[in-house]
């Protein structure tokens, strides 16, 4: 069987996000991806709960997998409103708090070395339509310029690695609207802003082709880099709460052949796209089989529960 990534040279690299338990699975990944994301291993809680005390070990060995197979590791995430020790924000000054993101972006490049990206911002904005940035203790610390602020704090410690912004819901008009008025005014204040994760969790249903079409140009045309870097594809509508499924054939080859439309569109894109990183490698090993139901199975990845490739995987590699 042809690989994804080989198949993909041409255009992008091709990724998965994955946890150390993943590596039972560790020839499928080698085989097909070339691009690698930690699911959790880097997250600033995962690296560290209490001042001063830091534990690597977990995203030590997902880094070492991906140098000895070849694979190009994909930082995520510095500044997020989830997964981050609350000991950081208390009784901190801004200045306090700048200086904690520092030392941490500090020992997170001294001890894995430089990474040629690295999402420096997770999920900013807010989904509610009358609200533009999300209400974090980042920005109620730091203030309304918060993101500026931190691009650049980050920049200064990781100055060989291109910064990213990451978000979902990125592909819905209003919401890319003010991703894209955020995007503009770092450029045109000079941040070191390189790049736009499209994270891409959309589902048979949503968005349309054309949405994300113009979803891409809109941020390409800010001159950033693009990654789609959480892609999957749910077999439920978005956000609700349908009743479980099963991937029957009619599901299984809808799903297909909007991964089929999906990629013909990011190989047009090719340009401004650095890679596709999927959220996981085999269904079983989902987040939407916890997310937004708890225990109602998904089907939303290219290789089903025993690594086999579904019908998905053969439609993205019909070209
Ligand atoms: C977000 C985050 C990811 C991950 C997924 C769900 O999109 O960016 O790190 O937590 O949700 O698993």
């Amino acid at each position: 069987m042809e690989a994804l990534k080989d198949k993909y040279a041409p255009y992008f690299r091709i990724g998965a996000a994955f946890e150390n338990h993943d590596l039972d699975k560790a020839d499928l990944i080698a085989t097909h991806f070339n691009s690698m994301t930690c699911a959790n291993a880097m997250k600033y809680g995962s690296l560290t709960q209490k001042p001063g005390e830091y534990r690597f070990d977990n995203a030590d060995k997902l880094l070492e997998f991906a140098r000895a197979n070849d694979i190009a590791m994909h930082g995520h995430t510095l500044v997020w409103h989830n997964q981050t020790p609350d000991y950081i924000f208390e009784n901190a000054s801004a200045e306090q708090l700048l200086d904690t993101l520092r030392s941490h972006t500090r020992l997170v490049r001294e001890h894995f070395g430089d990474f040629e990206t690295f999402d420096a911002l997770n999920e900013a904005i807010e989904d509610k339509s009358d609200e533009y940035l999300r209400d974090t203790k980042w920005l109620n610390i730091l203030g309304e310029d918060y993101i500026a602020k931190i691009f650049r704090v980050i920049h200064e410690e990781m100055p060989n690695t291109e910064l990213f912004y990451n978000d979902y819901n990125e592909c819905i008009p209003e919401k890319r609207a003010k991703i894209v008025r955020m995007l503009k005014q770092l450029i045109a204040e000079g941040v070191p802003v390189a790049g736009m994760g499209m994270q891409f969790h959309i589902s048979i249903y949503d968005p349309s082709m054309d949405e994300i079409k113009r979803s891409i140009e809109e941020y390409a045309a800010l001159g950033l880099k693009l990654r789609i870097s959480e892609l999957d594809i749910s077999v439920y509508h978005p956000g609700k709460e349908d009743p479980q499924i099963s991937l029957t054939p009619e599901i299984e080859r809808i799903q297909a052949e909007r991964y089929g439309e999906l990629f013909k569109i990011l190989r047009s894109y090719a340009k401004h796209i650095e890679a596709v990183t999927f959220w996981g490698v085999a269904d079983s090993d989902s987040w939407l089989n916890y997310f937004p139901v708890m225990g109602r199975r998904n089907y939303p990845l290219l290789f089903d529960d025993n690594g086999q490739p579904k019908e998905a995987f053969y439609r993205v590699m019909d070209f």
